[in-house]
This record gives structure tokens, C-alpha cells and sequence, in this order.
């Protein structure tokens, strides 16, 4: 069955005791039992619940993968797949990710003597450059944030296998429409689920994918541990936004290609980075392992700090906003803002610079979205 079957179809059945089409929110804590000598599959609600079974299942599908398990958020689903490495081991990851995870690398897991090196996101010779002894496994996040650089998800799956190392991949920006990296030789695959998978700006969530039973087992176990789990009310959000995930992927993506080269062509614009120009430095790289290029984009300004400041300020349908992925743009400066907790110096080692302008495309029109960056980037 194609993607779009599988998202409205399999994982959700209709409820086997009402013939309700939708899953049902399950909204309890516990189950009942028949008897003290059986466990029924669903008892308590922090290890098991219906709602969260169907969303864990077909978040799996569309990913290919065999097993998924969701997270109260993209952090805590990060860090949920983190615990395959143990103290001693070493983590490389891209050097262009998400604040939140770079901060669990420095923060969470350095302390508990885990190092991570970070690698030039888009050189995979500079990550077997980072590799030591004690690798245990490779982060990427791809295309990055906010640079939308491309890591070679194959050829760097092959060099881990080669060498006994793990492959995890943040797949959040591109979502598993235009992505799948298991299907590239990835070991586990995580998203915030907050962003397109649920896709209304409404909920935050997060989700692990793996075909690997013993992977699966370790990150289901601490799941139940440490119980970061998404309420059934919020599986059940992000289950609905699921089955829109292809056509709402489809124009994000044109959207965002139709204001990308708009903006290639403005003159206060020094450049944009967006995959699916064929002026990105990895277009070529994109197009093979990827099936479209996302709703991202992200583009720098002649006149620094100062023309963002008067460009957020000037900009009237896109929401001057954190996050991405929702039905509505918005515009966002990654050195004010998503990066902004990070040291000048490391913005600047991540080449995060202060003109840079951050857009979660969304689902409005194209031409009205192309007359608001106009009429904002007006002399
Ligand atoms: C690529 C990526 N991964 C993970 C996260 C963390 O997700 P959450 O905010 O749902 O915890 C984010 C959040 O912005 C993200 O952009």
C-alpha cells in the first residue's frame, strides 16, 4: 500500500467495540483486569494506552520501520534514542542541529561522560575524521537547522556499519513523506512530532522509529521508566494530522520553491538555502536521497541584523514565531531565536550568522505570501 493508504488506513483501525472510524481518545489512566494471573496488554496508561498504540504504529509505517514509540516531546524522544550509548561512549553528530540537542549532548549527557564531536554537517569525510575507538553512533539532522545543509545519509549509514556504529537521524524537517532514512540504511530515526507530522501548530510531541528489536526493546524500556509519554488527547492530534501528511507536504514544498527562487532574485537578498534550488551546493545529493525538498527555507540579507530587525518587524501574514511545520508561515531570525541561547561563538563556529532569516513556509497562498516578503523587503 502507497503512504497516503497507509496513513489513514493501517495502525487505525475502526474501534473494535463502537465502529467509532476514528480512533478513540482512550483517556484513562488504567485498565481493568479479569484476573490476578494475567497481564492484558493495555494495564497502565505511562506503558501502554490504545490511542498511543495506534498513533506508535503507524508513525512506524510511514516510516518503514517495524517499531515506534512516542514521546511527550521531540526532546524528550531525542533523548529517549540517546540512551543506546552508555558512559565512555562517544556520539559524533552533524554540527548544524537543533539547539535542544545539541544542549542534551553538552548538558545531559557530557556529565555523564559521554562526548560528542561535532561534524561539518554536509562533509562526510569530516565525520570518519571525527570517528575514535569509542564511537558508538552518528546524529544527524538533515537537511540541518538552519542551514538546510544535506548529510549523506547512505554513505555515512555504510561507513557506521563498517565500523559496529549506530545511525540515528532527526527526521523532523522534511518529515517521512519526503524522507525515509531507514529505508537508507539508518538504525533509528526520531522526529518532534510537533512540527509537520501533526502540523496545526497544536500539540508537542515526539516519535522513535527502528526496525531493530534489541534498539526497540532499550528505548521502549526507558520509556516506561522514565515516562515522558504524550497524553491519548495529544496522540490523538497527531494521529489526525497524519493523515494529511502527503498533501499538506506537497504544498509546503510548492510554496516554499516559489518563494525561494522569489527571493533568489531580490536584490537585498545575499542568498538563499533552500535543497530544492538547483543553486544549493547539494541539490544533486538532495534529489537522490530525498523524495522532495520540505517547506523550509532559510536566506540571508545584505543589510545584517539591522534588515531582519526591520523585516520581522514589517512582515504581516508570517507569524514572527519559534517552531515550524504548521499550517501558517512563519518567520523566524536563528541567531535571536532558535540559536539564541547558544554563545556567540558558537553561532558563530555553526556559521550561524545574524542575517539569516528562518521560514517555515505554510499552506496560504503563494502569491499572498510573495506580496508580504515583498512589501517587507521594500526600500
Ligand atoms: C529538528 C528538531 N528536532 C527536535 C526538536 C525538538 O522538538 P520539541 O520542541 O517537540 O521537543 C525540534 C524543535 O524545534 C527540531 O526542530
Amino acid at each position: 500500500m502507497q503512504f497516503e493508504t497507509l496513513a489513514i488506513h493501517d495502525g487505525q483501525a475502526p474501534d473494535p467495540h463502537s465502529g467509532s472510524v476514528t480512533v478513540p481518545v482512550y483517556q484513562t489512566s488504567t485498565f481493568e483486569r479479569d484476573d490476578l494471573d494475567h497481564r492484558p496488554e493495555f494495564f497502565y496508561s505511562r506503558i501502554g494506552n490504545p490511542t498511543r498504540k495506534a498513533l506508535e504504529s503507524t508513525i512506524a509505517l510511514l516510516e518503514n520501520g517495524l517499531y515506534g514509540l512516542a514521546f511527550a516531546s521531540g526532546v524528550a524522544a531525542t533523548l529517549a534514542a540517546l540512551q543506546v550509548v552508555k558512559p565512555g561512549d562517544h556520539i559524533v553528530a552533524s554540527n548544524d542541529i537543533y539547539g535542544g540537542s545539541y544542549r542534551i549532548f553538552e548538558q545531559l549527557l557530557r556529565p555523564l561522560a559521554i562526548a560528542t564531536s561535532y561534524a561539518a554537517t554536509e562533509d562526510t569525510g569530516s565525520y570518519e575524521a571525527c570517528l575514535t575507538p569509542e564511537t558508538k553512533l552518528i546524529w544527524l539532522e538533515t537537511p540541518s537547522n538552519p542551514l538546510l545543509q544535506i548529510s549523506d545519509i547512505r554513505t555515512l549509514a555504510r561507513i557506521a556499519k563498517e565500523r559496529g556504529i549506530l545511525l540515528a537521524v532527526d527526521n523532523t524537517f522534511l518529515s517521512s513523506y519526503f524522507q525515509r532514512p531507514l529505508e537508507l540504511g539508518a538504525d533509528i530515526v526520531v522526529h518532534s512530532t510537533t512540527k509537520y507530522l501533526g502540523g496545526h501548530s497544536d500539540v508537542i510531541g515526539g516519535a522513535v522509529v527502528t526496525s531493530d528489536p534489541a534498539l526497540h526493546t532499550t528505548i521502549k524500556n526507558y520509556q516506561a521508566a522514565a515516562g515522558a509519554i504524550p497524553a491519548p488527547w495529544d496522540c490523538w492530534l497527531i494521529l489526525r494530522g497524519l493523515k494529511t501528511l502527503k498533501i499538506r507536504m506537497k504544498e509546503h514544498e510548492a510554496n516554499a520553491l516559489h518563494l525561494a527562487s522569489f527571493l533568489e532574485k531580490h536584490p537585498a537578498v545575499e542568498r538563499v538555502l533552500y535543497p530544492g534550488l538547483p543553486s544549493h551546493p547539494q541539490h544533486e545529493l538532495a534529489k537522490q536521497q530525498m523524495s522532495g525538498f520540505g517547506g523550509m527555507v532559510t536566506f540571508a540579507l545584505k543589510g545584517g541584523l539591522p534588515a531582519v530587525e526591520r523585516l520581522v518587524a514589517r512582515i504581516k501574514l508570517f507569524v514572527l514565531a519559534d517552531s515550524l511545520g504548521g499550517v501558517e508561515s512563519l518567520i523566524a531570525s536563528p541567531a535571536k531565536m532558535t540559536l539564541g541561547a547558544l554563545s556567540k561563538e558558537e553561532r558563530a563556529r555553526r556559521k550561524c550568522t545574524d542575517n539569516l532569516v528562518r521560514l517555515s513556509v505554510g499552506l496560504e497562498n503563494a502569491a499572498d505570501l510573495e506580496t508580504d516578503l515583498l512589501n517587507a523587503l521594500a526600500e
